[in-house]
């Protein structure tokens, strides 16, 4: 197969690159580099366009024909007000993609959509949940899953799989910054001896996802041609304090936590996603539990005391 990821530079597109590459096949990554960086590429082999999506002569000839395209590339950062280059990053770079992909460019498309549709809606989340956005990064996905099933509609022959990730973390988030996970952010703060500071009392939860489950998602929903919007979830809570305390084990450290009064009205207090869906259209079922992806994730770090 030959494939195109897009935001291969970044968290999920660079170990979905590095992963189709060792599993034989050819791989074309493209990245603007505005939030991804090169090191995050390095020891990948395949090709590396870079380019704006959104400025599609660009990139559109340079590409060549592709069996299935891996969308991942985003403006990533939720705390982003400002909307129209949010709108124009996420929802009009995606419409030339699939006009790039409808001109027979491609047979097939998987695309990063967010669990972030279903905002603060009730627990746990599923596909058929109307979407409540609570920002503008959330809503660009809403337009996205929009988009994605009108362009279904227009051209049945293309398979169009639309994956709702949860809270995604491994290797490769460090440049995302202050969008970098929990359990990235705790980390730097013990691997620099200091107590983990967290909202009161800890009891906050999310579906934690590891990258390397991600990467599975996609390559299953590929292989099985899935249509539609899936989540891509563990179906597992865990807690800030379980998080700590599976970092003092992965790290050797016994940090207390630090908690402090949430200045957020609106903070989202939990995620966790129904993961039947994607285990039936197309048997993914998420291999890491939290600590299991902590130990993979920050085994190898712990001498370098910084968390790749
Ligand atoms: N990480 C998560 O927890 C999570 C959760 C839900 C959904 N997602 C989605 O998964 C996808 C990948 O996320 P990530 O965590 O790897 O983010 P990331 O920020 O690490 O990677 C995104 C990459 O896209 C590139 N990019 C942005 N705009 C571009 C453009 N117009 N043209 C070309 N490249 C562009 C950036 O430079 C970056 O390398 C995104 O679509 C994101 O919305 C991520």
């Amino acid at each position: 197969m030959r494939a195109l990821v897009t935001g291969a530079a970044g968290l999920i597109g660079s170990n979905l690159c590095v992963e189709l590459e060792r599993r034989g096949h050819e791989v074309v990554g493209l990245d603007n580099f505005s939030h991804g960086s090169f090191a995050n590429l390095v020891g990948f082999g395949g090709d590396v366009v870079s380019a704006d999506l959104v400025d599609a002569p660009s990139w559109q000839d340079t590409v060549g024909p592709v069996d299935v395209v891996f969308h991942q590339a985003a403006l990533t950062d939720t705390t982003v007000m400002d909307e129209l280059p949010m709108m124009q990053a996420n929802v009009e770079a995606f419409r030339k993609l699939l006009k790039w992909v409808a001109a027979g460019r491609a047979r097939q498309i998987v695309y990063a959509s967010s669990a972030g549709v279903y905002g603060d809606g009730p627990l746990p989340m599923r596909e058929d949940a109307a979407p409540r956005p609570k920002n503008v990064y959330a809503y660009s996905k809403v337009v996205m899953d929009k988009v994605a099933q009108d362009f279904s509609l227009a051209h049945p022959r293309i398979p169009v799989a639309g994956l709702r990730y949860f809270n995604v973390y491994g290797p490769g988030e460090r440049f995302k910054g202050k969008s970098a996970s929990m359990i990235w952010q705790l980390a730097q703060q013990m691997l620099q001896g200091r107590r983990p500071r967290i909202f009161e009392f800890g009891e906050q939860y999310r579906d934690f996802i590891y990258v390397k489950d991600v990467v599975e998602a996609n390559c299953l929903a590929a292989i099985k041609k899935a249509r539609g919007a899936f989540n891509v979830a563990t179906g597992r809570k865990t807690t800030f304090n379980e998080i700590i305390a599976h970092l003092n084990a992965a790290l050797g450290t016994n940090l207390e936590p630090e908690y402090f009064k949430n200045p957020y009205a609106f903070y989202q207090n939990e995620t966790l996603g129904d993961p039947a869906k994607a285990g039936k259209e197309f048997g993914f079922t998420a291999r890491f539990t939290t600590l299991q992806g902590i130990e993979d994730y920050l085994g190898g770090f712990k001498k370098a005391k910084v968390p790749a």
